[in-house]
């Protein structure tokens, strides 16, 4: 080795032993934590080989597959009740074949899923441990079982459909199913699949940021609000779902006037076991007239990008049909895109809304030609960075 090289290689060891008490260090701070793994990941991609990158990617859906096996062996639980557990207990728990078990459970070790502690003997980590959260590891199985399958299947369906933008009348996860059924009502004839994403459901809700925390909520609804009227409605919540997003504004704004509406299909407003008793459930559905006029907001979250752009024009429609010009405001929160630069994660959920539904996320600008397209203007696009949903604030053009 010449001295330079030694020289490299002592410094990436000093560097190694540095890494590791910052990293260390930085677990205690999140803020610190993220800077870091941005940093660490930037260096990865410098380092990259381009065929080392193809080959990463050749392999990944093998990962999963072993994540969704494991799973639907009965593996992560055991490991996790008790650990260390070796290949021979876990195979006379699971009644799963032992040299299986072990194939499976050596890509989970290379993947720091488990950790391989002895000879075909494996202790569960914190992902492990994750996993048996319902929110965690029934999200995953929709995503492998639904999500992951339609998506492997997007370059055939678009072979099939002449490469055109998915616009239906077939999605693409009706190809892949060999179904007429759409996701939601295939899902609601196959409860424990339907009881997967409502498993990804709950794990997001627990992550959300809600619009009010980093808008204006005065200059967008208060502020102007019609309070002569005592009937007059602050908010509807436009497939508002259980109403979540209903009851945290109500939490943070106990004393707001005016109505709070929740408006959902009958199946959903009649599923709803716990609500504010403030908040008026209604039936509703989003592509029929509007029955609320003149309400100071219509609020939309989650929904517009499970359509595509003459879909979501209806919709739309019917709203801006029921408001109020220079009073009424649409807030629409979902992810807008940038319109150079979009991050991964944003990326391939877009992919995600195409191959399961036919659905997109949109950048900025096209949110404001689809918007624009039905007589709304943008007032404002308030964000807090790419990597989360942001608000969009739209008033009917004069
Ligand atoms: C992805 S969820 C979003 C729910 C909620 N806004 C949220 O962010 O958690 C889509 C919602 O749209 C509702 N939905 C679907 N089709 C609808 C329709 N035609 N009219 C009204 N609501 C509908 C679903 O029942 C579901 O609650």
């Amino acid at each position: 080795m010449s001295p330079s090289s030694a020289r490299n290689v002592d410094r990436i060891t000093e560097l190694q032993n540095s890494l590791t008490s910052l990293s260390k260090v930085a677990l205690e701070n999140e803020d610190e934590r993220k800077k870091l793994l941005a940093v660490l990941r930037a260096q990865v991609a410098v380092l990259e080989t381009p065929l080392e990158v193809v080959w990463r990617m050749m392999m990944e859906p093998h990962q999963s597959t072993a994540l969704r096996s494991a799973q639907g062996m009965g593996l992560i639980e055991p490991i996790v009740s008790s650990s260390p557990r070796t290949a021979t207990e876990l195979a006379t728990i699971t009644k799963c074949d032992k040299q299986l078990i072990v194939r499976i459970l050596r890509c989970l070790s290379a993947m720091k899923m488990v950790d391989e502690v002895d000879y075909e003997t494996y202790a569960s980590n914190p992902t492990t441990q994750i996993l048996t959260v319902p929110s965690v590891g029934g999200g995953f199985k929709f995503m492998f079982d639904e999500a992951a399958v339609s998506v492997v299947h997007v370059p055939a369906f678009l072979s099939k459909t002449g490469y055109k933008n998915p616009e239906g009348p077939e999605t693409c996860f009706q190809s892949a199913f060999n179904t007429d059924l759409q996701l939601f009502p295939y899902l609601m004839a196959n409860p424990e699949r339907m009881g997967h994403l409502n498993d990804l459901m709950t794990g997001q809700r627990m992550n959300r940021t809600e619009w009010f925390d980093f808008s204006d909520v005065d200059s967008i609804l208060f502020d102007g609000m019609d309070t002569k009227d005592s009937d007059a409605t602050l908010l509807i919540d436009i497939g508002g779902g259980r109403g979540h997003d209903l009851e945290a504004f109500r939490n943070k704004f106990p004393n707001a006037k005016g109505k709070l509406v929740l408006q959902d299909l009958p199946p959903v407003i009649a599923d709803i076991e716990a609500l504010d008793s403030s908040i008026v459930r209604m039936e509703h559905n989003f592509f029929t007239e509007q029955p609320i006029k003149g309400a100071r907001a219509y609020y939309i979250r989650s929904c517009l990008h499970d359509y595509n752009d003459a879909d979501d024009r209806k919709i739309l429609r019917q709203i801006v049909d029921a408001m109020k010009p220079g009073y009424s405001k649409l807030l629409i929160f979902e992810w807008i895109l940038p319109d150079v630069g979009t991050p991964l994660y944003p990326a391939l959920l877009d992919l995600n809304m195409l191959a399961l539904f036919s659905g997109m996320e949109r950048t900025e600008t096209h949110w404001r030609n689809l918007l624009e397209s039905v007589g709304l203007e943008v007032v404002k696009v308030w964000s807090i960075g790419k990597e989360t949903e942001g608000l969009i604030e739209a008033m009917k053009k004069a």
